[in-house]
């Protein structure tokens, strides 16, 4: 297999492993250690090596190429995967771009029935910069909740609650509509574990019927139809790196 990367000047070696979406910063640095990168033929085992885009990079046996870094927002619809690739024939959220020669794959996961905001990239550095728990990056939800959720119940969110996996808290819990069957909300959390809004509302004894990841911080889905996807503006970028 090989990882397509493009670098401009000298770079510190572990980045541009990172960078070419091959693993982690810290992991690279890893590998590095562990005599598994060999620059134009050479091991290289000390952390502040620089390298650049006209030198053969091995890493653990494969070969690093250098491409530029794209970044894309979809609008994801019900139905289909974030992955790659699928073993069950499913509909893959790669099947909903074109034309885009870069290796991008999607930033985090949604579940198949949830719809709305994903990152594309094929930036490594960046994915894990918006997944990893340490920067407490907040994505907001809609969730239509069946049978509804009173205020006071929903408040327990905010407070925090113990799952099987832990605690959990949201940053922020809203009521937008609700009836004597449904209640729509909005939920804002920076934890990424799996089935976390469904699994936030189950705790409330109600059930979420449809879900929609509206926000990752300052990043909406504004105008972009469901299904439609458009490249990052340099400004978009930019902020979620700061992020
Ligand atoms: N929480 C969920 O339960 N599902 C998602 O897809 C995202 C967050």
């Amino acid at each position: 297999m090989s990882y397509i990367v493009k670098i401009i000047g000298m770079e510190r070696l572990q980045k541009i492993i990172a960078q070419s979406g091959l693993c982690s910063r810290r992991k690279a640095e890893e590998l590095i250690l562990d005599n598994k990168v060999m620059v134009n033929g050479k091991i290289i085992n000390i952390l502040g090596s620089q390298a650049s885009f006209d030198d053969e990079i091995i890493v653990d046996g494969k070969k690093l190429n250098l491409e530029k870094k794209v970044y894309y927002i979809l609008n994801k619809p019900s139905n289909y995967i974030t992955t790659t690739s699928d073993t069950h024939n499913r509909k893959t959220v790669m099947e909903l771009v074109s034309g885009i020669k870069e290796r991008i794959y999607p930033v985090g996961r949604l579940d198949i029935d949830t719809t709305g905001l994903l990152i594309l990239t094929n930036d490594g550095e960046l994915d894990n910069h918006l997944i990893h728990p340490r920067y407490e990056i907040v994505k907001e939800y809609i969730a239509l909740c069946k049978p509804s959720i009173k205020k006071e119940d929903l408040k327990k969110l905010e407070e925090g609650i113990i799952l099987e996996d832990g605690f959990v808290k949201a940053n922020e819990v809203k009521i937008l509509r609700t009836d004597s069957s449904n209640t729509l909300i909005s939920l804002k959390i920076s934890v990424g574990k799996k089935h976390i809004v469904k699994r936030m509302v189950e705790y409330l004894d109600s059930k979420v019927i449809q879900l929609q990841r509206v926000a990752i911080d300052f990043l909406t889905l504004g105008d972009l139809e469901v299904g439609k996807y458009r490249k990052l503006t340099d400004e978009e970028v930019e902020k979620l790196k700061k992020l």
